[in-house]
C-alpha cells in the first residue's frame, strides 16, 4: 500500500497529496516505478492485445447469458449454457474453483437483495426479479471480467432505481479514467452520485487490478477513499460499483461462505467493465 506521507517520486520534496506528481521521462521507468512502488504491473502491448482477446470474450459471453436470463429458466442452466459458451471459445470460467471454500460455478448470479457472489442454482427467475451475471473468462492465460444487470419482466420502481443508479455510477467513474487523475476520484464520482439519489456503496468489495492475474493490485473502490495513486498508461482494472438501494452492509452466508446478500434485504445491483488507461484518456476492454 502507499505510505501517504513519503515524498512524491518527483524529487520536490512535497508529499503525495500536495505533488504536482510530473510524470517520469519514459514508459520504463514508469513500469518500473509502478512495479516497485505499488506492485501494480503496467501491461506492454503485446500483453494489452492479448488481454483485449480476453475481454471481447468475456463481454460475448455475458451478452449472450443475458439475452437468455428469462422468467422459467434457473440460473444453474445459466451456467451450464456459460460452460458450454466457454468452452467453444476456447476459454477457461475463472470463478470456478476460485479462493476458499473453491467457488463452485463458472459464473456469479446475484439475483434481488444479493449483492454479490451469488452461486447458480435451482431456483427458476420469475417475473419481477432481477440479477446480476458476472462473466470472468481466461483467454490463453489472459483475464477479462465484465458484469451486468438483467430485469426479469416488469420490476420494481425501487429495482429499476437502483440499476440506473449503479450503471450511472459506473459511466460516470469511467469518464474519470485518464493518466494522472488518482484512484480515490474514481470512488467519490461514484459515492456522491449514488448518495444524492439516495442510494448506498457497499465497500466491503473493491474493483482490482487485473490482466495477468484474476485480481492484481490496485484495489480500486468504489467508496470515498484517499488513495492516491495516479492512474498511468497501461493500467488495466475493473470497476464494479455495488450499490444498494438501503443500507450499505452486506453479510455473508455462513452456509456456502460465498453470497453476499444486503443486511436490511433490500434489493443491490452492481455493473462492472474492465478498463484499460490510455495515453489520451481509457479503452473500455470489455464494451459490447
Ligand atoms: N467480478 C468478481 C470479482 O472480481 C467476480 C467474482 S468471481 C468469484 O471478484 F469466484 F470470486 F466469485
Ligand atoms: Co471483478
Amino acid at each position: 500500500m502507499i505510505a501517504r506521507n513519503d515524498p512524491c517520486w518527483c524529487g520536490s520534496g512535497q508529499k503525495w497529496k500536495k505533488c504536482h506528481y510530473p510524470r517520469p521521462p519514459n514508459a520504463i521507468s514508469l513500469a518500473k516505478r509502478y512495479l516497485d512502488e505499488f506492485g501494480i504491473i503496467l501491461k506492454n502491448s503485446e500483453q494489452i492485445e492479448k488481454i483485449r482477446i480476453a475481454c471481447q470474450t468475456t463481454a460475448r459471453i455475458l451478452d449472450a447469458l443475458c439475452r437468455h436470463a428469462k422468467a422459467g429458466i434457473t440460473t444453474l442452466e445459466l451456467d451450464e449454457l456459460s460452460r458450454k459458451l466457454h468452452k467453444e471459445a476456447g476459454a477457461i470460467p475463472a470463478p470456478l474453483g476460485y479462493g476458499q471454500p473453491p467457488f463452485p460455478k463458472t459464473i456469479c448470479t446475484s439475483l434481488n437483495e444479493v449483492i454479490c457472489h451469488g452461486i447458480p442454482d435451482k431456483r427458476p427467475l420469475e417475473e419481477g426479479d432481477f440479477l446480476n451475471i458476472d462473466v470472468s473468462c481466461i483467454v490463453d492465460g489472459y483475464f477479462g471480467d465484465s458484469s451486468r444487470m438483467v430485469a426479469i419482466g416488469k420490476i420494481s420502481e425501487e429495482k429499476k432505481h437502483v440499476m440506473d443508479v449503479s450503471s450511472e455510477c459506473l459511466r460516470r467513474a469511467i469518464q474519470v479514467c485518464k493518466p494522472e487523475r488518482r484512484i480515490w476520484e474514481i470512488g467519490k464520482e461514484i459515492e456522491d452520485y449514488a448518495r444524492s439519489q439516495g442510494c448506498s456503496v457497499v465497500n466491503q468489495f473493491v474493483g482490482h487490478g487485473t490482466g495477468l492475474s484474476f485480481h492484481e493490485p490496485p484495489e480500486v473502490p468504489h467508496h470515498y477513499n484517499d488513495n492516491e495513486i495516479p492512474l498511468a498508461p497501461g493500467m488495466i482494472f475493473t470497476i464494479e460499483p455495488m450499490i444498494n438501494s438501503g443500507v450499505r452492509e452486506g453479510i455473508i452466508d455462513s452456509q456456502d461462505h460465498w453470497t453476499v446478500r444486503t443486511a436490511d434485504g433490500k434489493p443491490s445491483a452492481q455493473w462492472e467493465h474492465t478498463i484499460l488507461i490510455t495515453e489520451r484518456g481509457h479503452e473500455i476492454l470489455t464494451a459490447f
